[in-house]
């Protein structure tokens, strides 16, 4: 199983990286796989920490995809690393092994601290949809401009029938980079 989080990391200059990022557990243990480059790669490979933040806020993925980084960051309590202000829960992380992979290598991380900071409010289309935008925002120089246009019509409907003021924000920027691509615009 695969839980769509968002991940802070911490370069040796101590500067935040946020990057949404799929997460899984095996052996009692956090995997994370980032594709090569990657900047948390080398946070994670230089730092050998890393936060797991469960968050509902799907402007921080979005934004993440769009050039919007900037997301307020508290102090982690057991490690030397942020987590973000909004998570409804956070999971400390150390590494403890690595699964070399020329294109995408496995980081086994071990739990040194957890807490939860707000409740679960239920599951939102809209918010589902921004996040499965985001996911194909991320594999534009991959995909078809047919199957991205089908896509989107198809999530569009959760937007327009379930999406609150956040969403709608996070969709429009992820509308806005999609019609960039469109027009041959780079990022
Ligand atoms: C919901 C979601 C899940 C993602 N999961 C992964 C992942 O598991 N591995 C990965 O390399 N990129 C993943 N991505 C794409 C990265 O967030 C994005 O490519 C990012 O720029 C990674 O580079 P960075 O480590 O330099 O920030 C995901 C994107 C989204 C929206």
């Amino acid at each position: 199983m695969i839980w769509e989080t968002i991940l802070t990391t911490v370069d040796v200059q101590g500067r935040t990286h946020i990057t949404p990022l799929g997460i899984r557990e095996e052996r009692g243990l956090t995997v994370l796989s980032p594709f090569r480059p990657s900047g948390t790669l080398d946070n994670v490979l230089a730092t050998r920490i890393a936060v797991v933040n469960f968050t509902d806020d799907v402007r921080v993925f979005a934004g993440a995809l769009t050039g919007r980084r900037d997301w307020p960051v508290c102090p982690a309590v057991k490690i030397g690393c942020a987590r973000l202000a909004a998570s409804l829960a956070h999971r400390e992380l150390e590494l403890v092994e690595v699964e070399e992979d020329e294109v995408r290598p496995r980081l086994f991380c071990r739990t040194v601290h957890e807490e939860v900071h707000g409740s679960f409010p239920g599951f939102n289309r809209a918010r589902s949809a921004v996040v499965e935008g985001a996911i194909l925002v991320s594999r534009l120089h991959m995909l078809p401009m047919e199957k991205i246009d089908a896509e989107l019509a198809y999530l569009q409907i959760a937007i327009d029938k379930t999406a609150g003021p956040a969403e709608r924000e996070a969709w429009g920027w992820l509308i806005e980079r999609i019609d960039a691509h469109r027009a041959g615009v780079q990022p």
